[in-house]
């Protein structure tokens, strides 16, 4: 049975980015759920992925030092461990991790024309198509088989997980791999991450929750990795039940150890997530208006999905955040979603003239601080509201 736990309000679509601000655009109930058979946490409402996921897709991700450097490493380790004849990645995005590998080995599924057309130009196989069984199916009569699955941060976004793991089981190898990423439901409730919920983000999965779905599918995880991309997110190694050219490591029973330890099976842990966030929300608001009333500015610092909750969850415009910087092309001089704040393209000087700075891709804390020491030192602060809102020190 499904049971509520937090509404986190009516929310734009979180990567509509506009070149116009209008008050009238779509908006969504975004309200969380947890299943009390399955374990699964989800969000309500389905929008289409033709609705989300087309040619305006704003999301790269090779914008981050962080996250090339985190696929160049597992392109490495895929050669090395599992040495794939032929790859598929389903999300392939701009090729942050495909172009590592041969193109006569590598197969990109990308439905966002505007990405797919990046790797078809560097003459990478993309097929520019949603991920189901209709595209697995020709995906088998052209390569029969493929022995190596990767998939970041798609799967959750898919909305019949059923037919997902059908099309993947209908060309995975009999000793092939699948190894999936996504941000860790522990790391998300931990962290009081309530931002990790966005219309995008169908699910947001546990180990536990995984496992009982990939039981559906006779797959199995093997091993998992414990990730600090996207805030803290798992890497899952899954096979099927009857290869036993892998054995199961330790790490998979530590991990649902932890996650039942932490009570992410039982459904008040929930609800104690949404007091938090009740919280979270007070304090974040009380301390942009205190900087406001000292008539400093603020401006937020990469304008991330996860912003797009945050704001128009605590209903922040730009009387507290006066405008929003990013690098990614496709989101300049564009509104952050529900939001009157302009996006301004970031610049070596961006950060003049404002005292304050909300990291709104807190996942890259680091980077970002290490990037702009030189503002710290002139006495810029940064805000962040995981795991809780502060001003750093
Ligand atoms: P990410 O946290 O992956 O976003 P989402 O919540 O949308 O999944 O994306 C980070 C965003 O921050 C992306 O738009 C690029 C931007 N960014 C900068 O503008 N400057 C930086 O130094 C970094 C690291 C990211």
């Amino acid at each position: 049975m499904n049971k509520f736990f937090l509404n986190l309000g009516v929310q734009p679509l979180a990567n509509n980015f506009q070149k116009k601000y209008s008050a009238n655009q779509p908006r969504y109930n975004l309200k969380l759920y947890f299943n009390t058979k399955s374990k699964m946490v989800s969000i309500s409402k389905r929008i289409p992925s033709s609705v989300m996921f087309n040619s305006k897709y704003p999301y790269r991700s090779s914008m981050s030092s962080t996250m090339r450097t985190s696929f160049k490493q597992l392109s490495n380790e895929i050669k090395i461990k599992f040495n794939p004849k032929l790859l598929l990645e389903i999300g392939s995005n701009d090729g942050a991790l495909l172009t590592h590998f041969d193109k006569d080995i590598a197969i990109g599924v990308e439905p966002c024309k505007n990405l797919a057309k990046i790797t078809k130009a560097k003459k990478y196989y993309t097929y520019d198509d949603y991920w189901d069984f209709k595209l697995s199916s020709k995906i088998k009569k052209k390569f029969k088989e493929v022995d190596l699955i990767y998939s970041a941060n798609t799967l959750t976004h898919i909305s019949n997980l059923k037919d997902v793991f059908k099309s993947i089981n209908l060309i995975l190898s009999e000793e092939g791999v699948l190894i999936i990423e996504d941000p860790s439901l522990l790391e998300c409730i931990n962290n009081n991450a309530y931002d990790q919920f966005y219309n995008e983000h169908i699910y947001v999965f546990s180990a536990i929750a995984l496992k009982n779905l990939l039981k559906r599918f006779d797959l199995e995880i093997f091993d998992i990795k414990n990730l600090p991309t996207h805030g803290g997110s798992l890497r899952y190694f899954i096979k099927r039940k009857k290869n036993k050219k892998f054995n199961i490591k330790v790490s998979v029973k530590k991990q649902i150890y932890k996650e039942i330890e932490n009570g992410l099976d039982k459904f008040s842990s929930y609800k104690h997530f949404a007091i938090n966030i009740n919280k979270s929300k007070s304090l974040f608001l009380e301390i942009l208006n205190k900087i406001k009333k000292n008539n400093k500015k603020i401006i937020g610092y990469g304008a991330t999905a996860k912003s797009v909750t945050v704001l128009n969850y605590c209903n922040i415009d730009n009387n507290l955040i006066k405008n929003f910087t990013d690098t990614t092309p496709e989101k300049i001089n564009t509104f952050l979603p529900g939001k009157n704040i302009k996006i301004l393209k970031y610049k070596k000087n961006i950060l003049n003239g404002y005292d304050y700075a909300f990291l709104g891709a807190w996942n890259f804390r680091r980077e970002i601080i290490n990037k702009e020491k030189k503002y710290v030192k002139k006495g810029l602060k940064f805000i962040t509201h995981v795991p809780f809102p502060r001003i750093l020190k």
